[in-house]
């Protein structure tokens, strides 16, 4: 049957393109309830610090441009951001004087913007992409200067609280430690979240004073200047309050961890990866995982880990920056770190595959073996009580229970090669720089110093001496 022919003429009125927008992030906090010797923003949740969890949010958002306000002494911070995205940059708050004077330290550099500014606090690592989207969507619907994202919390605790007027709009925020009893009791919270359009912002903020319980100038004072100066502000209710919690202490940071980790597991099951307990198996924000793999508790994929599809993993098994080929089983208790692992790979359980670490397909590595710096070839196998390290092992070779690569001479590291094919003997130490040639065998509790030919035995042992009625002679005690 013939195909008909359509053809895509441009229309005539191309799409309105939307609005630009700046998001400015508010990142110069001391974070003193954290107390921490790093900034608040640099710590890390399920992978990623929490600044950057922002960051990502506004850059998906499709943000024209990101500007962080950064403390003067926070290079921690700088590097947590630690994207080259062309469209971050940042802007110094000298000293934390408010949230208020955060946004006023980025008016220079952003004069003469006439866009939507989207500000948010940089403690919010919960939050959604979907969650602006709706937000920038109710401000333009709204069109007010000032739109806030709010939520309504069980337990209002130490957030800003949203005071309506008789008609329920919006009049002002209450901070905590300024709020009357009676402003406490309100349930309804700022998010430190924010649109506001640049044209209204800096005249009116400009305006507010730090005559408040923290000395500080506030950027939720702006609510109460523009209403002052009869201009409208609107609320989105926003309601997961949980995805809009600020971190601003451990618990909190624990209960956003968790959080997050849950995320992941959702999204990735959503797509076909099995969780016998996803409250307890934490995969990190970066990782990714080929559908029918099936993780076990207490299962840690750190860092840029790729798992193929159709593994195994754990219980108990942390693998970190590691990519794990398609049908591959890693057991209990195993400790995987910058390694590659091929297809069809068995491992452990109580394996620990150190940096530098190639397996390939086939390969079997069982209990109590190290590796580093090594590579191994298909169907090779070492499966019991074993250190590799700094060495080449080839196809199908059998190391045997106890082998160890005497890698380290106490100055300098040597290199061992064992050829395809080749039987090393089970308690062998190959003393490195050495080499077993191609279908070699080595005797059992060999210690191997020099090349062994191809298709040889070594053996370099202690030669049994036998001493015929010796223990007769030398009765033992009898018990
Ligand atoms: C702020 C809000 C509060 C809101 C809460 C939501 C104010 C005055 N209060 O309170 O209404 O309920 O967030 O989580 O805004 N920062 C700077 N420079 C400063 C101070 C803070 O950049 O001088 C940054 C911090 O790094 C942080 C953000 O601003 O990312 C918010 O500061 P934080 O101290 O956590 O404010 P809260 O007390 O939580
Ligand atoms: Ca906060």
């Amino acid at each position: 049957m013939a195909t008909r022919k359509t053809s895509i003429k441009p229309s005539p009125f191309p799409e309105p393109k939307p609005p630009g927008i700046t998001v400015l992030v508010l990142a110069a906090g001391v974070g003193k309830r954290m107390h921490s010797r790093a900034s608040k923003l640099a710590h890390n949740l399920a992978g990623k610090p929490m600044v950057r969890y922002v960051v990502d949010a506004a850059l998906a958002l499709g943000a024209q441009r990101v500007l962080m306000v950064v403390g003067s002494q926070s290079e921690d911070v700088r590097q947590a951001v630690g994207t080259k995205d062309p469209r971050v940059s940042f802007c110094i708050q000298e000293q934390p004087l408010g949230t208020g004077h955060a946004v006023l330290s980025a008016e220079k550099v952003l004069k003469g913007a006439e866009d939507t500014l989207l500000i948010l606090n940089g403690d919010l690592p919960s939050l959604r992409v979907e969650t602006l989207r709706s937000l920038l969507e109710f401000h333009r619907q709204h069109a007010v200067p000032l739109t806030l994202l709010t939520a309504v919390l069980e337990d209002p605790a130490a957030y800003g609280r949203i005071v309506r007027n008789y008609n329920s709009d919006v009049a002002r925020i209450v901070e905590a430690s300024d709020a009357t009893p009676e402003e406490k009791q309100i349930q309804e919270i700022n998010a430190g979240i924010y649109c506001v359009e640049m044209k209204h912002l800096f005249k009116n903020l400009l305006q507010a004073g730090a005559n408040n319980a923290q000395g500080e100038i506030y950027l939720t004072d702006l609510v109460e200047i523009l209403k002052r100066n009869h201009q409208k502000v609107a609320a989105y209710r926003h309601p997961d309050s949980e995805e809009v919690m600020g971190v601003n202490n451990r618990r909190e940071l624990a209960r956003a961890g968790k959080r997050l980790y849950l995320r992941k597991a959702q999204e990735l099951m959503d797509a076909g990866v099995t969780f016998l307990d996803p409250e307890c198996t934490y995969v990190e924000a970066n990782v990714r995982v080929g559908r029918d793999t099936v993780l076990c508790p207490m299962t840690f994929l750190v860092g840029d880990t790729v798992v193929g599809e159709s593994c195994w993993i754990g219980p108990g098994t942390r693998i970190s920056n590691s990519v794990v080929g398609e049908g591959t089983e890693i057991l209990d208790h195993c400790v995987i770190t910058q390694a590659r692992l091929g297809r069809g790979v068995k491992v452990g359980p109580f394996a620990h595959l150190r940096p530098d670490t190639e397996l390939a397909e086939g390969v079997r590595i069982g209990n109590f073996v190290e590796t580093k710096k090594t590579a191994i070839g298909r169907g090779s196998k070492a499966n019991h009580l074993t250190y590799l390290g700094d060495s080449e092992i080839g196809e199908g070779v059998n190391i045997g229970a106890g082998t160890i690569t005497c890698n380290y001479d106490g100055e300098k590291k040597h290199k061992t090669v064992v050829e395809d094919g080749v039987f090393v003997g089970s308690d062998s130490q190959l003393i490195a720089p050495v080499r077993v040639r191609k279908g070699a065998y080595v005797g059992a509790g060999s210690t191997i110093t020099k090349e062994v030919p191809p298709y040889s035995l070594a053996i370099a042992r202690g030669r049994q001496v036998v001493v015929k009625g010796w223990a007769k002679k030398h009765k033992r005690k009898q018990h």
